[in-house]
């Protein structure tokens, strides 16, 4: 008996997980996607194969939540809609909210998506809006440009801004580089150099490797950019794709997962994951907005493949299946989905779309925090994301390290929540004149030319000590005050270049 009733369990078990399943209904989702084909690194250009792709899993998600499919034909029992987004697909600000960072890639493959997502709707027809007034006082009716191209709201972050750390908390955090140092001279990185050295170097009997590589560069070290390379040239130049074989492109993408995979564990470093965690806390947030107020329904982040190593990792998806080690299709999605059952309860449920390829198909979930369930009630993965996630500018400054008394230069963003700065406030509070403690502008950072006259009214005995660290503080001090408000403007080519390089660690392409 026994027996028999530990096998049926499990049938058991799956059966009336089927079923309840059938019973949750879609109240929120919060997208991250990856960008889609561009040149190789430094990118600053999307190709048109890369927005079209882009623009295909926009579509894929509104016939998702919306129900609206490719013809603009609805489908309202459709199991995944998300009730209360507007029921003929246009962008009603507060229902989404889309955030990316200025740089060309990521930014056309969101606005891509986006026009996926909203395509243009003639608003003649728009329930939505009482009068469009497309018709004027002569009787002529002006119809929309573009065949009513919708202007979809999004939040665009620039870098060493507070919101940067969103989608980009991997960039400007020394921890993470130096734990990315730390972990290029280990013993397991030295293995992997030696194992992959034969065949890396091997490589060199191609001619479109000779043009782009000298022989020293064919490393383990270097392996994303020659992966990055051979990837991009074998889809776009048709000399490459015959002189390279998928195979060969295929085994070098070995060595590259394993590089990127190397350098987004956890294990070895959790500061390795700076970046995920930034994004956990943050999606939190976003995810209890919609959960509290009921909007925005969807949230839709774009950023890059470091990131999504990075979350596979924080959020024990390797555990589930190891293809998460490696590198992610071009455009695919990692979705959070906020469900709600008939108590109104609150879960979400994780799946992963991988690229265009998979689109049609109902998205693969997976367990999140190596638990056994697909479907985690809410309070459950908020405590699990307060883990592994962090939240907050003041927090991502601290575990980056520009608070642990090395002498990192400090980010703007983070001296408000130094400990120098704290210091320098009370002092002022208890009546000290900073002001009066000025320093070399030349050389803020040692205090060397203070002399005690610049001290002004502070007392003597104060040793030489002391005088630097008030020096510095003034200096953050001063640098807060004068702070510039800087406004977000179109990218230039070179911060692109920079931005999409460093989405693949520290090491300098040699394209
Ligand atoms: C509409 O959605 C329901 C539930 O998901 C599905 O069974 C049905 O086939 C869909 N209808 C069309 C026309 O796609
Ligand atoms: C009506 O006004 C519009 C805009 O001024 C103009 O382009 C159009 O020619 C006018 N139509 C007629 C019939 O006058
Ligand atoms: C890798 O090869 C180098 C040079 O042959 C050798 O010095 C080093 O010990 C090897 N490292 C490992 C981990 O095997
Ligand atoms: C394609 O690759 C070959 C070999 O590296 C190169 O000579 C050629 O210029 C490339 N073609 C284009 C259009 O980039
Ligand atoms: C969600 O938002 C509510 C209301 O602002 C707040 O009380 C609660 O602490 C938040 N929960 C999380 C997990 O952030
Ligand atoms: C996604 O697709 C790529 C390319 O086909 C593959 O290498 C990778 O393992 C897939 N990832 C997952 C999690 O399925
Ligand atoms: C995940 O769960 C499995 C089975 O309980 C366990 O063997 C494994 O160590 C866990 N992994 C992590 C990273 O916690
Ligand atoms: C991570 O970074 C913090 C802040 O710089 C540092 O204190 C900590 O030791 C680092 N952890 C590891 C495992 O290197
Ligand atoms: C503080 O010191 C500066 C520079 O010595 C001086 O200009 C300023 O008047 C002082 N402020 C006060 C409130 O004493
Ligand atoms: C981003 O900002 C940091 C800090 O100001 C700066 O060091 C870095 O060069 C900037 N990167 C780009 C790509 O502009």
């Amino acid at each position: 008996m026994l027996l028999s009733y530990s096998t049926l369990l499990p049938v058991l078990m799956a059966y009336a997980q089927l079923a309840k399943a059938e019973d949750y209904e879609i109240v929120g989702s919060f997208i991250f996607g990856r960008h889609n084909d561009r040149e190789a690194k430094p990118a600053t250009v999307l190709t048109p194969i890369g927005a079209t792709n882009q623009y295909i899993t926009g579509q894929f998600y509104r016939e998702r939540y919306f129900g609206i499919n490719s013809d603009g034909e609805r489908n309202d029992t459709s199991s995944t809609l998300i009730k209360g987004l507007n029921d003929e697909g246009l962008f009603v600000d507060g229902q989404l909210y889309a955030e990316a960072i200025s740089s060309n890639v990521i930014l056309f493959s969101h606005y891509a998506f986006l026009q996926g997502l909203y395509p243009p709707t003639n608003l003649v027809k728009a329930d939505y809006v009482d009068e469009v007034m497309a018709e004027l006082a002569n009787g002529t009716v002006v119809e929309n440009p573009l065949d009513g191209y919708q202007y979809v709201k999004s939040n665009i972050q620039e870098n060493a801004t507070d919101a940067y750390i969103h989608i980009k908390g991997d960039v400007n955090c020394p921890s993470l580089t130096s734990a990315t140092k730390k972990t290029m001279k280990s013993e397991l990185w030295s293995t992997y150099s030696n194992e992959s050295a034969e065949f890396l170097q091997s490589l060199y009997e191609y001619d479109f490797i000779k043009e782009t590589f000298s022989e020293s560069e064919l490393t383990f070290t270097n392996s994303m950019n020659i992966y990055d390379e051979l990837n991009v040239n074998t889809i776009h130049n048709a000399t490459v794709a015959k002189e390279i074989s998928e195979d060969v492109v295929r085994q070098v993408k070995v060595w590259s997962d394993l590089y990127q995979w190397t350098l987004s564990d956890k294990t070895i470093n959790t500061n390795l994951t700076i970046g995920a965690q930034s994004l956990l806390g943050n999606m939190v947030t976003r995810l209890n907005t919609t959960k509290v107020k009921g909007t925005p329904f969807l949230t839709y982040y774009t950023g890059s493949f470091n990131t999504m190593f990075q979350l596979a990792s924080i959020l024990d998806l390797d555990q589930q299946d190891e293809r998460f080690k490696t590198m992610p299709d071009y455009g695919c999605t990692y979705v959070f989905e906020l469900l709600s059952d008939s108590n109104e309860d609150i879960f979400v449920r994780f799946s992963f779309q991988n690229g265009t390829s998979e689109l049609g198909q109902e998205p693969t979930s997976y367990a999140l925090f190596n638990s056994t369930d697909e479907i985690m009630p809410w309070d459950d993965f908020v405590t699990n994301a307060k883990n592994a996630g962090i939240s907050g500018v003041s927090t991502w400054c601290d575990v980056c390290g520009y608070n642990d008394g090395s002498d990192t230069a400090m980010l703007d963003m983070c001296v408000p929540y130094s400990n120098l700065y704290e210091s320098a406030k009370q002092l002022e509070a208890e009546g000290v004149n900073l002001s009066s403690i000025d320093i070399d502008s030349d050389d803020q950072d040692s205090g060397s030319n203070l002399t005690l006259a610049d001290a002004g009214g502070i007392g003597a005995g104060v040793t030489i000590g002391v005088f630097i660290i008030l020096g510095a503080a003034f200096f953050l001090f001063k640098k807060v005050r004068s702070r510039k408000q800087t406004s977000p403007v179109l990218p230039l080519a070179k911060e692109d270049a920079d931005h999409t390089h460093s989405e693949s660690s520290t090491v300098k392409s040699t394209a």
